[in-house]
C-alpha cells in the first residue's frame, strides 16, 4: 500500500500517518489500544504489548483496513504545523521589539494551518524566564543552550499566511489528518498541537490564510498584511520544498518586496537551505549537527544584510541563541 503514495512523499511517513488516521476516525480495531493517542481521545487506557504482539495487531488492521489505507495513501499528503518553532519566532521577534520596533504585520510562506501567526497567543518558557500570556493553553518549552532572548515582543497588527495546500481549522477531517502525521506515542506534542488549533479557530477572524505558491503569490499574500508596519517575512521549514532555482527566486522576490516597504526576513531551515537562500554564507560555524539555522534580514539601500542569530532543533525544543543577536541592526 505504501507504494501508492506518490512521490516526493515519503512512503513510510504517509502510510503510517494513514493507519493513524483511520485510528483516530474511530475504525473499530484492536490496534486502537496500543495507540497512546487515539486512547487518549477515545478516553481509555493504553495497553502496552510486546513489539511481537503490537506487530502482529498493526498487520491485521491492515488487511482490515486495506481499501481505505490504499485510499489514503493515494491522496494524502504529510502536513506538519509545529507550533514549537513559535519559541524561536518569539525569539528574532523579541531582537525587533528591543531595538524599537512596536508593531509588525506577519507573513508566513508555508503557514499550513496558519498556526504560528498566532506566536502571541503562547506561553513560552525559556529555561527558568516565561514569555507571553500567563492565562495562555498552549505553552512551549525551550531549553536554552545559548543566551537568553528579549522577552517582550511587537503587537502584531495583522498576520497573513501563504501555503500551497493550506489546512482548514474549521475542517475536522484536515486536522485529523494533521495530527494523525506526529508520531502516536508523543502525547504532549499531541495535546499541544490540538489546543492551538482551538486558538486559531477561535481567533480565526485575525488571520488570513492565502493559497498560493510562496514565490508567486508572495506579493498578493503581502499586500493583505497592513502597509502601516514593518512586514516580517517569515519561512520555517518550508523553503526546504522549493528545488534550488526557486530557493534563489524567492530570495529575490523578498528583496524585490523590500524596494516597496519595510521588510524583515526570518528564515528557520536546514543550512543547506539556508545558504540556497543566501541568508548563510558558505563559512558560517554550525556548532551543533543536524540543527536548523535561524537567520534575519534586513534590506537597506537594496542591500540585503543577513545575520545568523542561533541555531535550533527543528521543532524548537531548544535554542543556541547568540546574544550578538539580541539587537539586530535598524
Ligand atoms: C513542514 S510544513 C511547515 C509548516 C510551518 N511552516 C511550520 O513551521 O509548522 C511545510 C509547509 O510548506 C508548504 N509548502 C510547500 N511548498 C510550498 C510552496 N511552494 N509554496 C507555499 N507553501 C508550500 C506545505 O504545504 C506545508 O504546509
Amino acid at each position: 500500500m505504501a507504494d501508492l503514495v506518490p512521490p516526493p512523499q515519503f512512503a513510510v511517513n504517509v502510510f503510517l500517518a494513514s493507519v493513524h488516521h483511520l485510528l483516530l476516525e474511530g475504525a473499530d480495531h484492536p490496534l486502537a489500544s496500543h495507540y497512546p493517542s487515539v486512547c487518549a481521545r477515545r478516553g481509555v487506557e493504553c495497553t502496552r504489548v510486546s513489539d511481537a504482539r503490537l506487530t502482529g495487531a498493526f498487520a491485521s488492521f491492515c488487511r482490515a483496513f486495506r481499501h481505505e489505507i490504499a485510499q489514503c495513501c493515494a491522496t494524502r499528503a504529510t502536513q506538519t504545523n509545529e507550533v514549537g518553532r513559535c519559541a524561536i519566532l518569539r525569539a528574532v521577534l523579541g531582537s525587533l521589539h528591543a531595538r524599537g520596533d512596536r508593531t509588525v504585520s506577519l507573513l508566513d510562506l508555508g503557514c499550513s494551518a496558519g498556526l504560528n501567526l498566532l506566536v502571541d497567543e503562547y506561553a513560552c518558557v525559556y529555561g527558568d524566564a516565561d514569555a507571553g500570556p500567563s492565562t495562555a493553553t498552549v505553552v512551549l518549552r525551550c531549553e536554552l543552550v545559548g543566551a537568553l532572548p528579549e522577552l517582550s515582543i511587537p503587537e502584531i497588527e495583522t498576520r497573513v499566511g501563504l501555503d500551497l495546500a493550506p489546512i482548514d481549522v474549521t475542517d475536522p477531517d484536515a486536522v485529523t489528518w494533521l495530527l494523525a502525521c506526529l508520531w502516536p506515542d508523543d502525547l504532549d506534542r499531541f495535546g499541544r498541537l490540538e489546543r492551538a488549533v482551538d486558538v486559531a479557530i477561535a481567533r480565526r477572524g485575525e488571520v488570513v490564510i492565502v493559497r498560493g505558491d510562496m514565490v508567486d503569490a508572495l506579493e498578493r499574500a503581502a499586500s493583505s498584511a497592513s502597509s502601516a508596519t514593518r512586514l516580517v517575512v517569515a519561512n520555517c521549514w518550508s523553503a526546504a520544498y522549493l528545488p534550488e532555482a526557486r530557493r534563489h527566486e524567492l530570495a529575490a522576490r523578498v528583496a524585490s518586496l523590500a524596494r516597496e516597504r519595510p521588510v524583515t526576513w526570518v528564515t528557520m531551515e536546514g543550512p543547506r537551505v539556508a545558504r540556497d537562500l543566501g541568508v548563510l554564507a558558505a563559512t558560517a560555524r554550525l556548532a551543533h549537527r543536524g540543527a536548523s539555522v535561524v537567520c534575519v534580514t534586513e534590506f537597506a539601500d537594496g542591500t540585503a544584510h543577513s545575520s545568523f542569530v542561533a541555531e535550533t532543533h527543528a521543532h524548537g525544543v531548544w535554542l543556541d541563541w547568540h546574544a550578538s543577536s539580541s539587537t539586530l541592526a535598524g
